[in-house]
This record gives C-alpha cells, structure tokens and sequence, in this order.
C-alpha cells in the first residue's frame, strides 16, 4: 500500500501529474492550500468582499463553494443558481444544490428561468440554434449570474472554472486566433462597468481531477448525470486530446497555462480595447449593441415557443 508522503500513513488520492501519494486529510489541506495560494497571488478575495458564488449543481461549483467557505469562515457569501427549465436534469440540478446548502453556510439565490421569464433553455431546439444550444444557454447564464449577483450587492462573482476548463478555452482560442477572447481568459476579469461584477477563478490552479477528488473526499452533493442537450462529445474529445499531450509531455497543461497567463495576457491586454457600451434599450444592462445579447435570444425562444 503506498504512504502518504506528507504524513506517512496509508495514501488515498494518487495525483497523477505530481505523482503524489497522499492521504485523505492531506490532500484537503494541499488543495485548499493550492487555492487559497490562487486567490492570494491574484488578490481574488478580500476582508470586506461580498461574494456570489455561481453554483450548477455540478462537482466543480460544490467544491467552490465549499472550500471558500473552509478558507474564509466569515465571508459574505451567496450562492446563485439558475433552474435552466431542462427536465429531469435541471430538477437533478436543484436538488443537489439544495442538499449542499445543507452543507455550507450560505444564503441560496434561486432563479428559475420558466417561473421567472417564462421560457426554458429547451426552447432553443425550435430556434436557429437547433442542437448547437450551449451557445445560447451560456449567454442566458452568464447575464443572469452578473445580474443577480449585481441586485444582491456583491463585490466578486465566483464561477467553478479550473484548470483543464481553462486550458480547454485557452487551446480553442489560440486556434482559432480568437485575440478578444484570449484577453477575457484570466484568472480575474476587473468590472468595465458600475453593472459588470468583477469575475473570479478561484479554481484557476487546480485541475479537474483535483477538484472531483475534493468533492468526493468532502462527501459533497453533485449530479451525475450529463445535460441531455450539450454537445458534451466535442468537448471531452479536447480534453481528452489536451490529456494525450500530457502524458506526451507531462505538466504541459500547467506550463501551458503559465505562458498564456504570465507572458500572452500582458502584451493581450495592451493591444485589445474594449468593446463601447450602451444600455440595452430593452433591459437596461450595459452592451455593445442596442439589444443586448440576452434580450435578443430570450426573445426568440419566446417566438418559438409561441409558435409551437
Ligand atoms: P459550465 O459553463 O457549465 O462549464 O459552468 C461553468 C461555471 O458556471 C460553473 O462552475 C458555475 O460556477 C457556473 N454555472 C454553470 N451553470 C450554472 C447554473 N445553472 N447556475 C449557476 N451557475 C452556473
Ligand atoms: Fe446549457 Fe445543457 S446546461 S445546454
Ligand atoms: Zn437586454
């Protein structure tokens, strides 16, 4: 049986890229020492924060919000989901984020999208969209965590991104020479706007298997089963091409991660300007056009639901 190699006694996590053998109660202080490090070094998090924690229901926003909590007893902290109005999934999803509110002291912000506007993620089926919904799905998402989180008076919003998530968008963007999105890939996205909350990856520096491990070893609530909508197959077929270069060249994500974040970003950011923003004519929340991006595609599950 292998040893824990911080305390000697019989190991329980292995990770791999590390090759680190530790046993349960250490591996909870390595990974929470891990991000507490991140949050330090990108000054994440401070005393007087007021935080919203975006949470899914999934593995990777359960051990968010639970190791914020270890690290920071007393911090203001809320936890936002959104009920994507998608069956069996999104009930699943609830659930789970309702028991890990039995876990973690926290105030829940529930928005449930057909309650609240009427619509549902699945009307996207009968839009232009088709099966390609996670486009529009991601944009209703991101809106709504910015917007609650702004009307609840928080000073951070914090989204469950680790590591192989942001090497995943990083090697999308680089191929597809996306500049202005590289510039947005960064452990902290400061506000361009009083509405905008300033965006944190506290998980920045852990992988994905750190984070499930995390999860597990905390006992937390997660779901475990996939949205019956994603194009989950594109996706896991980059990580696990991401995970073929790694045995390849071992801790390629992390330097890859390194040079994008310590050398990219920097000369990025001189070079690509923000977009001007106007008040969305139908919301009110800034955009760079008219009808902001949320507006413009609840509208049209609106139509398509109506026409069904
Ligand atoms: P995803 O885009 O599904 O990989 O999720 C990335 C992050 O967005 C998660 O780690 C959460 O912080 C947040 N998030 C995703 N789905 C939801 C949801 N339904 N409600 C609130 N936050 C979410
Ligand atoms: Fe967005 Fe499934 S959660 S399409
Ligand atoms: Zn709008």
């Amino acid at each position: 049986m292998p040893k824990c190699r911080k305390c000697g006694r019989e190991a329980q996590v292995y990770i791999g890229y590390a090759k680190l053998n530790l046993c349960s109660a250490c591996f909870k202080e390595f990974f929470e020492r891990k991000v507490r490090s991140t949050i330090d070094k990108y000054k994440m998090i401070e005393r007087d924060d007021r935080v919203a924690v975006a949470i899914s229901g999934g593995k990777d926003s359960a051990a968010l919000l639970f190791v914020l909590r270890e690290l920071f007893p007393e911090l203001e902290m809320k936890a936002i989901h959104i009920n994507l109005g998608i069956g069996g999934y999104s009930e699943e999803c609830e659930e789970r984020v309702r028991e890990l509110l039995n876990h973690v002291d926290a105030e829940l912000i529930l928005f449930d999208l057909r309650d609240e506007l009427g619509v549902s993620i699945e009307d996207f089926k009968n839009t232009v969209y088709g099966r390609r919904i996670c486009s529009p799905c991601g944009t209703v998402k991101r809106y709504l965590i910015n917007k609650l989180a702004h009307q609840e008076g928080a000073t951070k919003l914090a989204t469950g991104h680790h590591l192989d998530d942001v090497v995943e968008v990083a090697f999308n963007n680089y191929m597809h020479g996306d500049v202005n999105q590289l510039a947005r890939l960064k452990p902290v996205l400061p506000s361009t706007h009083p509405k905008f909350i300033v965006k944190v990856k506290p998980l920045w520096g852990v992988t994905e298997e750190e984070t499930m491990l995390y999860a597990l070893h905390q006992g937390l609530p997660f779901r475990t089963v996939e949205c019956p909508l994603s194009s989950g197959a594109r996706s896991s077929g980059r990580k696990k091409l991401i995970h073929q270069i790694e045995e390849e060249i071992p801790g390629f994500r992390h330097t890859f991660l390194k040079s994008h974040t310590a050398r990219i970003l920097p000369l990025l950011e001189k070079s690509v300007g923000g977009a001007k923003l106007v008040e969305c004519e139908v919301c009110g929340m800034p955009s760079s056009e008219r009808t902001c991006a949320f507006c413009k595609r609840i509208r049209l599950a609106k139509e398509a639901r109506q026409a069904s």
